[in-house]
This record gives structure tokens, C-alpha cells and sequence, in this order.
């Protein structure tokens, strides 16, 4: 089988069923702040699977960009991929089992042209709350599956998503394919690794709301979901993902690059690794939040993606200080911009990112390398402790995972237990110190100080206007003479750009804006996109204080009452804090 486009295949053929091809949402949920990742196409669907009416109307198909970290290590095996991209289409209160299994049966037989015989499906066989899906059964009979090739399983199997989460959920119908070159039997085992999971149609018909209980949605509704790696895969006659025509330009990159093969055993693992992880890269920072390597969240998802390709690129002896990871980037850019023009938007933030953090890491990673060594040729046993790997981690920036990795390589372990201990110790002390900080902020809170508060927020509003959204606040520091202003910022702020972000800072003391302060609760906060430090650490309701449409932060306070309070706004420096932060240095006079 050749070359499959078979997102195109897919959406050129829910659009001629009436549905409207809606773009992807990001990658990094845009109102959900209970995620870090979109793991499914339904995901950012939510609020309209639940009733309210989607702008685009009740028949919906799109390619969604999602992410799954929780097995970052098993990437490099055949299947396993951090970024993958899901189709799905979707039915809000309009068609429902009838018309989704006979477009499904359609686009599989017809435009795909698989072969009836290749297909099974399994069927919901029933459970307290709702009874055995015969409906379903007798639809993919009326299709022309036999009834040898229709399985009946339970809620493990066929449930979405599963009954313990909450939210929209239903039974659903999976469609299997027959991935081998032995002849397909008659019946159909799903226990057979020979049978391979395509296609999941959701009937999205109930709530599963937080007290337990099930409610019928005011909709029924339908939630499919397929993976295109994998399928895309399948179609073309591989068994190994990476080997289909999605991986053909950024794996011959890489072999450029390396000198190696991806074909050569002792080379396949890490030029899927470097392939996975730099794909991953370029979609997390192509993603308009603008997203940062760093500490926290999705930033340390992203950092430790780009170490676990560096550290991979290196046994491939590719030049680290050269180009290759732009090369390799510019092609993903490429291969995916058509569908995701956020891409070809942010190029240059994703190339200047990856190439900062390279540069940043790999001037550590030579030295933690040879500490490494040293260890291990110096180690007692069998085990490092914990002090040695709190070490890599807080002097070399190795990431514990790394750590681990390194280890098991050569039939070590970590003190993880110890390891996690010491740095919860750490955090805890980083923290005490911040909120002895804020108290003590608090507690000799003059005016001068209330002014320097209220001018943190405006600098933290200027720089996101000059500088982008990926600006956040990191630390601040008051006193009565002077305030510093740490933020997440990647390279060191040009005359122009300090000039600008004091002439706006400026320009807003000046337009005489009402401090407005408000209470609400954590969500509603987080959901208005107000700023924040330290999201888990506020409680359920929080004071908000409001610039005019400058400025919106969850913060503690005081405040003076109006901007025109302030006086002139003054930086005096602008210098690195740590690594990915920037400090400011300003006064007010
Ligand atoms: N939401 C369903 C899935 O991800 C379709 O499998």
C-alpha cells in the first residue's frame, strides 16, 4: 500500500456529510486549568458536549493536537508517542448510533477501502446503569459485519472514558482491524494482538457529575476518536509507526544529520526518540501560549523533552553546537503548518526557544556527564543516594528522569524515595522563604510599598505587551526605596524593548486608571485569565485586583486606588535572575 493522506481522506469526508471542519484547539488547554495537556479530540469540546450551542453548529469533524506524558519512558519503542494527532468527528444533539456507524462502515470500506472481512467491533454489554448496546450490534449487522466479528465487553472496554471520571461519558462501539498477513478468522478474539483498535465511536448520552451520580446530557451526542500515527501506519502496511510515511522526511533528517541508520539496530531507538521528542517540541512551543522551558507544568515537560533529545542526538554523534535540531524542527514546521498555522506564525519563538534551552543545557551537560562517570566508577554498591542525585539535579539541571535513565543503563538505581524527600525539603524552603517575603511585604506595607505593589503589576502587563504572553511573574522583592520584578523571559531585554515596556508603564500611571479589588472564586479567577504566582497555593475564593482592562491578578494586596498614584516609572537594570527568568530593577520617582 502506498502513501496514505488519511486526514485529508477523513475530513473531506465528514464535510461532505455536513460537518464543519473545525481547526484544533492548542495543545495546552486554553479554560482548563485542572490539565496540562489536551490528551483527546473531545477535550477542549466539553462545555458543548454538555449543551451549549457550538458557533459552528451541531455537526463538528477536526484534527486535534494532543499530547500524553505518562509514558514519556516507552517512547522509543514502535508505537508510543508523546504528540499524536486524533481525528474525530462529533454529532452535539444532532445524528446519533444510526448515521455515526454507517459513515464510520462508509469511510472505512468505501474511501479507505479496507476490506469488510479485516473488521471487528466490540459493543457495550451492558451494566447497572444502562443495558446491553443490541441497537449498536444490529447496526454494524445491518453494514454487513458478520455476527462472528461483533464482541460484547463490559465497562473496562467499552466505556467512555471510564466509569470513575466525571464529566460527559457513554458506552461506545470500537472497530478493530485485522493487522497481519495471515488469513483473518472467522471470529473475532479481541484478546488477539492481531487485532488492532482503529476507531472508538462514543454515544456521549450521560454526566457523570462529582457527587457520583449519572444524569442523561441535555444531548446525545457523539464522540469519535481515531489516532492518525497509528492507523496512518496501519493503512500503509507497517507495524512499526515509524515507518510510515508521517516519520519518512524527519527520520532521513535525522539520518542526514547522525551519519546513522535508522534501519541499523543499535541507532532505531534513539532516532525515534530525537524524531518523537522534537516533533513534541515544536508542537508545544508552536502553541500561542507561548510556553517556556522551566520548572513547572508544561515548561518542564518541554525542558525535559529537549534534554531527552540532546542527551539521545549525542549517542547518535550528531554535532551538538550545530544547526541540527533547527534543521529538524523546519521540517516538522513544514510537514504540519497547513493544518496548524500557528506554526508558521511562532517559527521563530519555537526555533529560538529550542535552540536557547540547547544551548543552556548542553554547556551543563558535559560536566554532569563526566560527574556521572565519576560516580559511577567511584559507587559502593549498587544504588546512588540521594544527596548524589539531588546534586545532578540542582547543579547539572539533570532532571531526575535523566538521572534514572543513566542509572538503569548501567543496572543502578536512585535513593528515589530519599531523592523525593530532599527535594520536597527544598521546595518547602524555596517557598517559606517566598511567603516570608510576601508576609513581611505585608507587614511594613507603607505607602511607598503599595505604590511598588501596584507598579508590579503594570511592569508585569507592559512586558507581556512588549515582550508576548509567555511573560509571567516569578518572584518580586519591595521595599520603600526600590522593586524588583523576576519574570519568565528567555533572552536579555533589548534598550528598546526596557524603553517601551517603561513608556507604557508610564503611559498607564498617567491615564489615571481605578485599582478596582474583587472576590471570587479560584476557578471564575483562573477561567477570566487572571494572573497568577502561585495558583495551588490560594485558597477556594480570592481577591482579584482589576487595572481597567490593563491588568488582571490574583493577588493579596494592598494597593493604592488609582494608577495616577504612582508618580514615574523608572528601570534601572534588566539582568538574568536564573535560568529562563529575568529580573528588573526599578524605582519609582
Ligand atoms: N473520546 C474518545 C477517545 O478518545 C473518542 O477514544
Amino acid at each position: 500500500m502506498g502513501n496514505i493522506d488519511l486526514k485529508k481522506i477523513y475530513l473531506d469526508f465528514f464535510e461532505e456529510k455536513g460537518h464543519k471542519i473545525i481547526p484544533s484547539s492548542p495543545v495546552i488547554p486554553e479554560n482548563d486549568p485542572t490539565v496540562l495537556f489536551n490528551t483527546a479530540g473531545m477535550q477542549p469540546l466539553v462545555p458543548y458536549l454538555k449543551g451549549q450551542p457550538h458557533p459552528e453548529g451541531t455537526r463538528l469533524a477536526d484534527v486535534q493536537k494532543c499530547f500524553r506524558t505518562n509514558d514519556l519512558d516507552e517512547v522509543g519503542d514502535k508505537t508510543h508517542h508523546t504528540f499524536f494527532e486524533m481525528l474525530g468527528n462529533w454529532s452535539l444533539g444532532d445524528y446519533f448510533k444510526k448515521e455515526s456507524i454507517a459513515w464510520s462502515f462508509e469511510l472505512l470500506t468505501k474511501r479507505l477501502n479496507i476490506p469488510v472481512e479485516k473488521l471487528a467491533v466490540t459493543v457495550f454489554k451492558g451494566n447497572d446503569l444502562v443495558p446491553a448496546d443490541e441497537e449498536t450490534a444490529n447496526l454494524w449487522l445491518e453494514q454487513g459485519i458478520s455476527k462472528e466479528k461483533i464482541a460484547y465487553l463490559g465497562e473496562d472496554d467499552n466505556w467512555w472514558p471510564n466509569m470513575e471520571l466525571t464529566g460527559p461519558c457513554g458506552s461506545d462501539t470500537e472497530i478493530f482491524y485485522w493487522r497481519s498477513e495471515e488469513a483473518v478468522p472467522d471470529k473475532f478474539n479481541p484478546e488477539d494482538d492481531n487485532w488492532v483498535e482503529i476507531w472508538n465511536n462514543v454515544f456521549m448520552q450521560y454526566m457523570h457529575n462529582s457527587d457520583g451520580t449519572f444524569e442523561q446530557l441535555k444531548n446525545k451526542n457523539v464522540d469519535t476518536g481515531m489516532g492518525v500515527e497509528r492507523v496512518n501506519a496501519i493503512l500503509e502496511g507497517q507495524t512499526d509507526n515509524y515507518k510510515s510515511s508521517i516519520w519518512t522526511d524527519i527520520i532521513a533528517k535525522i539520518e542526514e544529520v547522525s551519519g546513522k541508520k535508522y534501519d541499523d539496530e543499535k541507532y532505531t531507538t534513539a532516532i525515534r526518540i530525537v524524531a518523537d521528542h522534537i516533533r513534541a517540541i515544536v508542537m508545544l512551543l508552536g502553541d500561542d501560549a507561548k510556553i517556556t522551558p522551566s520548572n513547572k507544568d508544561q515548561g518542564y515537560i518541554l525542558r525535559r523533552l529537549i534534554r531527552r533529545a540532546i542527551r539521545y542526538a549525542r549517542t547518535l554523534d550528531i554535532k551538538i553546537d550545530s544547526d541540527w535540531e533547527q534543521q529538524i524542527a523546519n521540517i516538522v514546521i513544514n510537514q504540519y503548518k497547513e493544518y496548524y498555522t500557528e506554526l508558521d506564525r511562532n517559527k521563530d519563538f519555537i526555533l529560538e526557544s529550542l535552540k536557547n534551552e540547547k544551548v543552556k543545557f548542553n554547556r551543563t551537560l558535559e560536566k554532569g556527564l563526566r560527574e556521572f562517570e565519576k560516580i559511577t566508577r567511584d559507587i559502593q554498591g549498587t544504588e546512588i543516594d540521594k544527596d548524589t542525585a539531588f546534586k545532578l539535579y540542582d547543579t547539572y539541571g539533570f532532571p531526575i528522569e535523566l538521572t534514572e535513565e543513566l542509572a538503569k543503563e548501567q543496572d543502578l538505581t536512585i535513593d528515589l524515595d530519599g531523592f523525593k524527600a530532599k527535594f520536597e525539603e527544598h521546595q518547602a524552603k524555596s517557598r517559606a522563604g517566598s511567603e516570608q517575603k510576601f508576609k513581611g511585604g505585608l507587614a511594613s506595607t507603607g505607602e511607598m510599598e503599595t505604590k511598588y505593589h501596584t507598579a508590579t503589576h503594570l511592569l508585569n502587563a507592559a512586558l507581556k505587551k512588549v515582550l508576548g504572553e509567555h511573560v509571567h511573574q516569578r518572584g518580586s522583592n519591595i521595599t520603600a526605596e526600590r522593586m524588583r520584578f523576576d519574570f519568565a523571559h528567555d533572552s536579555k531585554m533589548t534598550d528598546e524593548e526596557k524603553k517601551q515596556a517603561e513608556d507604557l508603564v508610564n503611559e498607564y500611571i498617567q491615564m489615571a486608571i481605578p485599582v478596582e479589588r474583587l472576590e471570587m472564586p479560584k476557578e471564575k479567577a483562573v477561567a477570566m485569565g487572571a494572573e497568577c504566582e502561585f495558583i495551588e497555593r490560594y485558597p477556594d475564593v480570592v481577591t482579584v485586583y482589576k487595572i481597567g482592562d490593563i491588568s488582571l491578578e490574583i493577588c493579596g494586596g494592598p494597593h493604592v486606588s488609582n494608577t495616577s498614584e504612582l508618580g514615574h516609572f523608572r528601570i534601572k537594570k534588566e539582568e538574568s535572575s536564573s535560568s529562563g527568568v529575568r529580573r528588573i530593577k526599578a524605582i519609582l520617582e
